[in-house]
């Protein structure tokens, strides 16, 4: 099984078994307001969106890693971090997106994930670019991302007239930006 560890976290591909805790997640309209693409209604759509998770983990070549984000004192699923080919590959090679359970917000652990995520991302996968998005009202999103090493790069107006803020960084910018 894949996983990535951190001080306090252990970051490892979703198993049968997460699909209670995700069905928590992704049905917690606090979670989903700024992230409406995982949103899930009910536990057999958090059980399939698992499933079918875990076959594209299961790929090989593997193009996607969608993790758990647990809690290594009492193994607690805490919540969620993806990082895969982006969607507009204009802004970077690889994209992400993370959620966490609102009672573990506010004490550094996406932080913690983000950045062991994108340390793999350029140190493992050799990730020339890799790039994030998150609502403009959602700075708490965008701290994250900064702290993790990746720039602001531009304000982006969305389909349905919203807009998000997009952040990046090439393997050198991300480098230079946690030495620095
Ligand atoms: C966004 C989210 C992942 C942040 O997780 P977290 O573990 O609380 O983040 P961290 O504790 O690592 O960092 C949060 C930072 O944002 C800051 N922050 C929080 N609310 C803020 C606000 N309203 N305005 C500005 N900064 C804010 C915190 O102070 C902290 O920065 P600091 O360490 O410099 O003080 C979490 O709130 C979440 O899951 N939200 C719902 C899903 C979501 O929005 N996903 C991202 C979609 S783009």
């Amino acid at each position: 099984m894949f996983t990535l560890e951190t001080p306090r976290l252990l970051l490892r591909d979703l198993v049968p078994d997460d699909a209670a805790p995700m069905h928590l997640l992704r049905s917690d309209p606090i979670v989903t307001r700024y992230c409406e693409y995982i949103a899930s209604e009910t536990p057999e759509q958090a059980e399939r969106w698992v499933r079918d998770t875990m076959v594209h983990n299961a790929m090989d070549p593997r193009f996607s890693y969608n993790l758990a984000i647990v809690h290594k004192t009492d193994g607690a699923v805490m919540g969620w971090i993806g990082i895969g080919q982006a969607t507009d590959p204009t802004l970077g090679e690889l994209s992400f997106g993370y959620a966490l359970r609102p009672a573990y917000w506010g004490q550094g652990y996406t932080t913690e994930a983000l950045t062991a995520l994108l340390t793999f991302a350029y140190e493992e996968l050799a990730a020339a670019s890799v790039q994030g998005e998150c609502a403009t009202d959602n700075p708490a999103s965008g701290r994250v991302m900064q702290k993790a090493g990746l720039r602001f790069v531009e304000r982006r107006p969305e389909d349905d007239g919203s807009e998000s803020d997009y952040y990046a960084a090439t393997a050198d910018e991300w480098r230079s930006r946690r030495s620095g």
